[in-house]
């Protein structure tokens, strides 16, 4: 996932340092190259043991001392990214006033690429106008800032102040690593499941965990793109910087994508809509006093079928899940529904479909081209399908 990429990790003097161990490991894991800076107020709370441990690499402490004359230098040219992991109030003051008092805030200075910073601190001290000031200087900066959280702090108190999980740094640091080709413009997709009520509290539905739509969203996000995500009921967080539409019914569901798809120039129809509803869903719980039942559905609309009528500019994509005959299914799908590219999987594939984190895809195109990808995290998928959205765009 960040195979090639060198990582420096900046970890200044903050209770929440210990977090950067993890974050060290887990940046080494997705393929990263890691180095590491501590401040020498971060040694306070941590060992360059650990981490040299960790990265698999000699750590830096200092500017001076060490048999490289300008390890800063060294450092920022040898680097795609630097994420600073936690940040404190004292090294945000400095990187925002272009000061340089240690080995971090002078190769800070020195990088030309993206720095993701990751401020924790005692709330008070992060409302504090001084450092929202700060903050605001290095958003400006090009800086990307990823905001603490709320929670219980060191301190005993209560407040927006926590360092957000590694996993979550991991996610910020993989977008900021991927090129803006998407810039300009705008996508739709569709995530996650339908319900649909048979009474106040039963609804019949699917197995789609939304996993494969909301890394869609996520990687055109992190192209640049501007993205409006509609989505049926999930479990999962909804990602930062999309636009964001929850949905139950298949019906909401095309009422949103209808509303939005004038707007859009990709659109990405992932959400498995549920093709039938109750014909007359009951308005009261149905007790169980009935023995035996028989309940009648209609057809829900296909809504990708009728964006295939209505489309001008949109490129359009389909998904199909299928349990035999994927290319064919999905050929008849492309045509049936007028589509650009339809991405199939099997059901019952080990490591693809519903509620997996990985996927397993064939894709086919307009003009008869089809491709396999291997089994891979569905965040990888997004991000290859975002490269033939590129391409198609090109064409
Ligand atoms: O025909 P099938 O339901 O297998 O096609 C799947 C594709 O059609 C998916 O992209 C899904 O989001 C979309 N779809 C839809 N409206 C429906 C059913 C499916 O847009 N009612």
């Amino acid at each position: 996932m960040l195979t090639k990429k060198r990582v420096l990790v900046g970890v200044t003097g903050g209770i929440a340092a210990y977090k950067a161990a993890e974050l060290v490991s887990s940046l080494r894991e997705s393929g990263a190259t890691v180095n590491v800076v501590l401040t020498e107020a971060a040694r306070e709370f941590v060992q360059p043991l650990t981490f040299k441990a960790l990265s698999g690499n000699q750590v830096y402490t200092g500017l001076f001392g060490g048999l490289d004359p300008v390890p800063h230098i060294s450092a920022a040219k040898e680097s795609d990214l630097v994420v600073v992991y936690p940040a404190t109030a004292n090294f945000i003051g400095h990187a925002a006033n272009g000061l340089a008092p240690d080995l971090l805030t002078t190769l800070v200075l020195a990088f030309k690429g993206p720095v993701v910073i990751c401020p924790s601190m005692n709330a008070r001290m992060f409302a504090n106008v001084a450092v929202q000031h700060n903050l605001a200087r290095l958003q400006d900066y090009g800086y990307v800032i990823v905001p603490p959280e709320s929670g219980r702090l060191a301190c005993g108190e209560v407040g927006q102040g926590r360092l957000p999980a590694p996993g979550a740094v991991l996610e910020v640091i993989r977008g900021a690593l991927v090129p803006k080709d998407l810039k300009g413009l705008n996508f739709l997709v569709t995530a996650g499941p339908t319900r649909e009520p048979l009474d106040p509290v039963r609804y019949i539905s699917n197995r789609s965990s939304g996993k494969m739509g909301y890394a869609l969203a996520r990687a055109a996000r992190d192209r640049g793109a501007q993205v409006v995500l509609i989505s049926g009921p999930t479990s999962l967080a909804k990602p930062a910087g999309v636009s964001y539409s929850g949905v139950k019914t298949a019906l909401e569901m095309r009422e949103a994508v209808l509303e939005n798809f004038d707007a859009a120039d990709v659109v990405i129809m992932c959400a498995a809509v549920s093709d039938y509803r109750a014909k007359t869903p009951s308005p009261k719980k149905v007790k169980k006093e009935v023995r035996e039942m028989v309940l009648e559905f209609v057809q829900n609309p296909d809504i990708l079928e009728e964006l295939g009528r209505l489309k001008r500019h949109q490129l359009l994509i389909g998904f199909a899940a299928e349990d035999d005959n994927i290319l064919e299914h999905a050929r008849r799908k492309l045509e049936a529904k007028n589509l650009d590219m339809v991405v199939a999987n099997l059901i019952a594939q080990e490591g693809a479909g519903f509620e997996a984190d990985t996927n397993i895809v064939k894709i086919l195109f307009r003009n008869g081209r089809f491709l396999e990808l291997p089994r891979m995290d569905k965040y990888e998928v997004a991000q290859r399908l975002m490269d033939m959205v590129l391409d198609m765009r090109r064409i």
